[in-house]
Order: C-alpha cells, then sequence, then structure tokens
C-alpha cells in the first residue's frame, strides 16, 4: 500500500475543509438552502435515505469521493465483486454478493463458476425446509416438528435471529425457532424448557465446526435429545448441520448428508444469505427468503453501478470517515424505529466491528488514523428514555441513523404514526437544537434556560422504507455490509479476517483447567489472574 493516508493531498483537504465548515452548523446550512432536505436525498432499491442532516456541503461530499478514489475504491469492489482473494491474511476471496446472484450468473474462484453450487445448496436448504414446515419431515418417533432451536455464534447466530425476529410476521406460527449461542448454560436451558424434544429440531450452524460454545451446546442438546427419546438414532432426524468442515461434522455424528454447506469465501458475519440462514428459511419459507435474497442482489447491482455520489454504501461509508476521522466521534448509534429490528444493532455490531476493528493496515503496518467506530443503539422510542439525553445534550458527538418504516405490521390505533413521528422529531431536534433566545420565548425561567438550551448540529442519517419485508430487509444487510466495505477500503484495513478474538479463546483453554485443578496458579499466571483463580476455587469449595 502507498504511504499513510494522513499524508495525502485529499485527506489534507479534508482537515482544512473540517476547519472551514466546523463555523457553519446545520442550522445556517438549511437556511442557506431551502431545498437542501430534497438534494441530499438518494433513493435506491426502495431506501430513502435523507443525509441532508449532516455537516457536509457538496465539497465535503467532492473531498470525500477524492479521498476514496486515492484508495481505489472502484477497483477494490471489482476485485471483491469479481473473486480475487482480497482477504489477503486468509488468502481468501470474499464473495457474499455471490450467495444472491441470481441462477445465471457465473462468478469464479480459481476458475471455477461457485453460482452453481450457491444455488444447489439453495435447493437443498428449499426442500428441507419444505418438507419440515410441510410436516413432511418428522422427528424420530414421527412427530411433527414444531420448534426449531439455531445452535451458532457470532456469524452463525447473528444473522439469523436478528432475520428471524424482523420478519416474524412472515414465519409460520406453528413452527417456534429459537437461538441458543451462550456457552453460559442457562440459555440452552431457558430456551429448551418447556420443548418436546420428539418435536425438536437441532441447527447446528458452526463455519468452522470447532467453536467451543457451539460444540458444547451442541453436545447438551444431544444429551438432552437422546436422554429423553432413548435411542441414539434420534440424532439423525432431530440434528443437521451447517459448516464448511464435513469431517468435524462427521466427527460430532452428524451424517454429512444432513450438512448444509458454505465455503471459504462466506465470511461468518457475512453469512446470512448462505446456509446459515436454514433457520430463517424454516421460519419465514423458501421463498420469502429468496425475497431477502432479491433485496441483497438489488443492492449488489446498486452498489457496482451507481455513481458514487448517488451510491447508499459509499455515501454512508464516507459519511461515517468524516465523522470519525475528521470530527473525532468514537461511536455511531444506530436507532431502528421498529421493535422488529431489535437484533440488528447487534447483529451490525458483529459486522462492523469485527470487521474494522483494525489497528494495522493490509501489509501490517500499524496505522495512526481511527479507523472503525464503536456500533451501538436500540430501538426507539426505548432509547429516547434511556439514553438520548446525551444525544441532545451530552459532550460527545454521536453520528447516528435512524431508520424508520411507513407502513407498520401491526397497524394499532395511531401507534405508527407517534412511532415514525418520534423518529424524525429526534433527528430534527438533533440537527436544529433549541436556542437560549427560543427557550426564554417558551417561558424557560433563566435559571433553567443553559438546562434546556439544545446545541444542536448533531448529525444524523435517515433511511426510511416502505415496510420491513425480506427485500428491504435484504438491502438494509447489503446496504451495510457494502458500507463497512467501503470503510475498510479508505482506511486500508483487511475488513474479513477476526484475529482479534484468538488470543482470548486460546488463554480462556488453559483457564479452564487451570481453574479446575490444584496446582498453585501463581507459578503460570500474572499475579490477577492467580488471585481470581484461587478466590474462585475458594467460592467453591466453600
Ligand atoms: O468470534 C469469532 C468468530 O470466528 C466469528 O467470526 C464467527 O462468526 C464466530 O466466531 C463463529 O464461528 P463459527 O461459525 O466457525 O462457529
Amino acid at each position: 500500500m502507498a504511504g499513510p493516508l494522513e499524508e495525502t493531498p485529499e485527506w489534507q483537504a479534508l482537515v482544512r475543509h473540517q476547519r472551514e465548515l466546523a463555523g457553519r452548523d446545520l442550522r445556517t446550512l438549511f437556511e442557506e438552502d431551502p431545498e437542501r432536505g430534497e438534494q441530499l436525498a438518494v433513493e435506491a432499491c426502495g431506501l430513502h435515505l435523507d443525509a441532508s442532516k449532516n455537516i457536509v456541503s457538496d465539497e465535503t461530499i467532492s473531498l470525500l469521493l477524492a479521498l476514496a478514489e486515492r484508495r481505489d475504491l472502484g477497483g477494490r469492489t471489482d476485485a471483491m465483486l469479481r473473486g480475487d482473494r482480497i482477504n489477503s491474511t486468509e488468502n481468501r476471496a470474499v464473495l457474499h454478493t455471490a450467495l444472491r446472484a441470481p441462477r445465471g450468473e457465473s462468478i469464479e474462484v480459481d476458475g471455477t463458476n461457485v453460482v452453481p453450487d450457491v444455488h444447489a445448496v439453495l435447493d437443498h436448504m428449499e426442500s428441507f425446509a419444505r418438507r419440515v414446515r410441510d410436516g413432511d419431515w418428522t422427528g424420530h418417533t414421527g412427530s411433527r416438528i414444531r420448534n426449531v432451536v439455531n445452535i451458532g455464534i457470532g456469524g452463525s447466530d447473528l444473522g439469523p435471529r436478528m432475520a428471524v425476529e424482523a420478519l416474524r410476521p412472515y414465519a409460520d406460527p406453528e413452527l417456534r425457532v429459537r437461538f441458543v449461542s451462550n456457552v453460559d448454560p442457562s440459555e440452552f436451558v431457558d430456551v429448551t424448557r418447556g420443548l418436546d424434544p420428539a418435536e425438536t429440531l437441532f441447527v447446528i450452524c458452526s463455519k468452522t465446526f470447532t467453536t467451543l460454545e457451539t460444540l458444547a451446546n451442541a453436545r447438551s442438546a444431544r444429551n438432552w435429545c437422546v436422554g429423553a427419546l432413548g435411542d441414539e438414532a434420534a440424532v439423525r432426524r432431530h440434528f443437521v448441520a451447517v459448516s464448511t468442515n464435513a469431517e468435524e461434522v462427521r466427527n460430532f455424528g452428524i451424517d454429512p448428508e444432513a450438512m448444509f454447506e458454505f465455503w471459504d469465501w462466506v465470511g461468518g458475519r457475512y453469512s446470512l444469505e448462505s446456509a446459515i440462514g436454514l433457520s430463517l428459511m424454516l421460519a419465514i419459507g423458501p421463498d420469502a427468503f429468496r425475497e431477502l435474497l432479491a433485496g441483497s442482489h438489488a443492492m449488489d447491482v446498486h452498489f457496482r453501478s451507481a455513481r458514487p455520489r448517488e451510491n447508499l454504501p459509499v455515501l454512508l461509508g464516507l459519511l461515517g470517515i468524516w465523522y470519525a476521522n475528521f470530527w473525532g466521534a468514537e461511536t455511531h448509534a444506530v436507532l431502528p424505529y421498529d421493535q422488529r429490528l431489535s437484533q440488528f444493532v447487534d447483529y451490525l455490531q458483529q459486522l462492523d466491528m469485527e470487521s474494522n476493528g483494525k489497528r494495522v493496515d493490509r501489509d501490517g503496518r500499524v496505522l495512526s488514523h481511527t479507523t472503525g467506530p464503536i456500533v451501538w443503539g436500540q430501538p426507539g422510542t426505548n432509547g429516547q428514555h434511556a439514553f438520548f439525553q446525551l444525544l441532545h445534550q451530552g459532550t460527545r458527538l454521536v453520528p447516528c441513523d435512524f431508520i424508520g418504516f411507513a407502513e407498520s405490521s401491526n397497524p394499532i390505533g395511531e401507534q405508527h404514526e407517534l412511532l415514525l413521528a418520534n423518529c424524525i422529531a429526534q433527528s430534527q431536534a438533533l440537527a436544529f437544537g433549541r436556542t437560549a433566545e427560543e427557550a426564554e420565548a417558551v417561558g424557560v425561567s433563566p435559571a433553567l434556560v443553559p438546562h434546556r438550551t439544545f446545541p444542536g448540529n448533531r448529525p444524523s442519517n435517515t433511511i426510511l422504507a416502505r415496510r420491513l419485508d425480506p427485500y428491504t430487509l435484504g438491502t438494509l444487510v447489503a446496504l451495510y455490509e457494502h458500507k463497512v466495505f467501503v470503510q475498510g477500503v479508505v482506511w486500508g484495513v483487511n475488513s474479513f479476517d477476526q484475529f482479534g478474538v484468538e488470543l482470548g479463546k486460546e488463554l480462556s483453554s488453559r483457564l479452564a483447567r487451570d481453574l479446575t485443578g490444584t496446582a498453585d496458579p501463581g507459578k503460570d499466571h500474572d499475579s490477577s489472574t492467580a488471585a481470581l483463580i484461587r478466590r474462585y476455587r475458594a467460592f467453591r469449595s466453600s
């Protein structure tokens, strides 16, 4: 890679430009251009992005686009989409876009078109999902399957968990889909409490099939199921696996015939639309699942072909960089105004923070600019009664994404209008605030004016769509995937490895032995760790 990003003329121009813009605020920018709300809105794939409440001018966008060009965003995008091994540290292609490519397309990895394999697995998932949903695939005792328990963690959990919740109105109410991820057995116990093993199907999801949490929960599930049904052969009807590792699946005792395959070119956090989505397909059915894929594909096409200025992932990515690198924002809040998106932020946290939480560039050089922000948030209006105080009047700049839908899946009275009114009002309050004069004008006593003044000039995006359906969810998933990619390219990091999770995993396996051992922990550990181990042993033995 070329020299430090901060030394490029494009970066330096943005530094100077930020100083100029810091003297103006959103009120002024809106006063100067009465059309700003329409001018800085972009629509694609059914998503309306209102970017006007960002502290930007036309020039800002041009300068950010120039920075992206300096980092060869177009070239890197082409490289990803055509299957180059852009995950350089793991020597892998990055082709989650192939998961939603239409049947006739051709995308090659090492000279082999992977699209037919993608559709073969989709067809396999579809026939299995139809059999379960139709009652044709029964449990060991002949009972109909009424419960599906997805066992997986990280990318093998967060995507399907998020999507099953988001698309609950499209789900078969007769088939309850639940999730177990934590190695803490409480989750397994809570999720399986009251379920009839004869009616329960476990989907064991793990790309590697070596993940401690997943294998521990899968073993508990097997004991729970075989213990109740009294026959080891029950595993054949009650367990299926989703993995890239057929050997480990077999070692676990699941017939590879009952395995749904995916490939090393699908990153865990990008795997919702691979076979990892099997639980989702079981919940909403194959047709709705294919709608999800169609929505993501539409966003892929948009990302590949739209002009940068009208390109939703490019804009969202660059706006995030603007605040993270030029305004010092440490975090980014995502605020869906839809209870069905209650798991969306958890999902985005892995997508964004595991991808771009990196401190070295693709060549291993330590970076001197900041990279991925802390992503956080929760659905409105709940968040308004928890942390919005800080967003409005705190000392930190927190750029926000508001996400809302015109239609509700549960239109009761005027509640949906109230929800949307709150969504729009919050971005309005953040952007324009309330001056001391305005506070006085509405009768605020002088002593309280400083407390009841809102500084405003707090930036946000608003993404509005008609309704939260499978297609729209697909567009949102791909929108954020590509946003993360854009940012990774500009920051110069490899967004597709995750070595940062390894050290803790390694240490924990040694610690697990030491917790139950009797040897003096002081010999092998630092004094804090040794003291904690002694304390743990003392609590356990008292
Ligand atoms: O947390 C690290 C990680 O490797 C994630 O990237 C991945 O999604 C998760 O663990 C689960 O991995 P697997 O699907 O291999 O069980």
